[in-house]
């Protein structure tokens, strides 16, 4: 079993155009499977699992599609938030989030105020909003320059370690398992660091149908998988 499960949930434009429905039907339906996906993690014990919601290239869709994926993740949160608790599901984020609307950033804020002590701690469910593998590193080499400017550290100490502590969210162990919807092949500068040694699921499914039984399937690749780590 993975520990942790990172998702591109792709495809929902796609999914409204075969049905002949505006974009925004997709992004609604797919936040259905969000829903899904989080109660399927639940149950198949799965620690961490990373949401691809919004990447920094996504900035360059119209002004109409963000503002309407930006209202349903605000409905999303509205509708979740009090079972997040019930559930055991601990919500983080990592991103450029000041780049959201203000409103959506305090209540975002509010409902991971809230988060349940972690011996409560079923899932930790992490949303990338306005993410990018590329601004992540480069925020990293920042926080590391500062640090060598300030006579805290020697460039010679810089290493895989320090550079992964200086990550958006350093405590969380890298994803296992990484899957992407709807057919694409290619990673769209999604966590470049922390997949450096993930295993690849890629499913035509598009992302507003992904079931648990899409899950399941994805999970028992997994396990028929055999990670080498560079070792033989
Ligand atoms: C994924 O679905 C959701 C986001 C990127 C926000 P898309 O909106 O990329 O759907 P397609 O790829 O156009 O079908
Ligand atoms: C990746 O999907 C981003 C998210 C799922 C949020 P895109 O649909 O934006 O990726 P590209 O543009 O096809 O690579
Ligand atoms: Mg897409």
């Amino acid at each position: 079993m993975p520990t942790h499960v990172a998702v591109i949930m792709d495809g929902n434009g796609r999914w409204a155009k075969k049905r002949d429905l505006p974009r925004s039907e997709g992004h609604r339906a797919g936040a259905e499977a969000v829903r899904r996906l989080a109660d399927a993690a639940l149950a198949a014990g799965i620690r961490y699992v990373t949401l691809f919601c919004f990447s920094s290239e996504n900035w360059n869709r119209p002004a109409t599609e963000i503002k309407a994926l930006f209202s349903l993740f605000d409905e999303y949160l509205d509708r979740n938030a009090d079972s997040f608790r019930e559930k055991g599901i601990n919500l983080a984020h990592m991103g450029r989030i000041e780049k959201l609307p203000a409103l959506l950033q305090t209540k975002l804020k509010k409902v991971e105020a809230k988060n349940i002590p972690p011996e409560c701690e079923k899932l930790r469910l992490i949303l990338a909003l306005s993410y990018g593998g590329r601004d992540e590193i480069a925020a990293a080499a920042r926080v590391l320059a500062e640090r060598v400017e300030a006579g805290a550290l020697k460039p010679e100490e810089i290493t895989a370690e320090t550079v992964a502590g200086a990550l958006y969210l350093p405590d969380v162990p890298d994803p296992d398992l990484l899957i992407r919807t709807s057919g694409e092949l290619r990673i769209s500068n999604f966590m470049l660091w922390q997949s450096a040694y993930a295993e690849f699921y890629f499913t035509e499914t598009l992302w507003p149908d992904f079931s648990e039984a899409d899950l399941e399937a994805a999970l028992a690749e997994y396990a028929g998988r055999k990670r080498r780590f560079g070792k033989v």
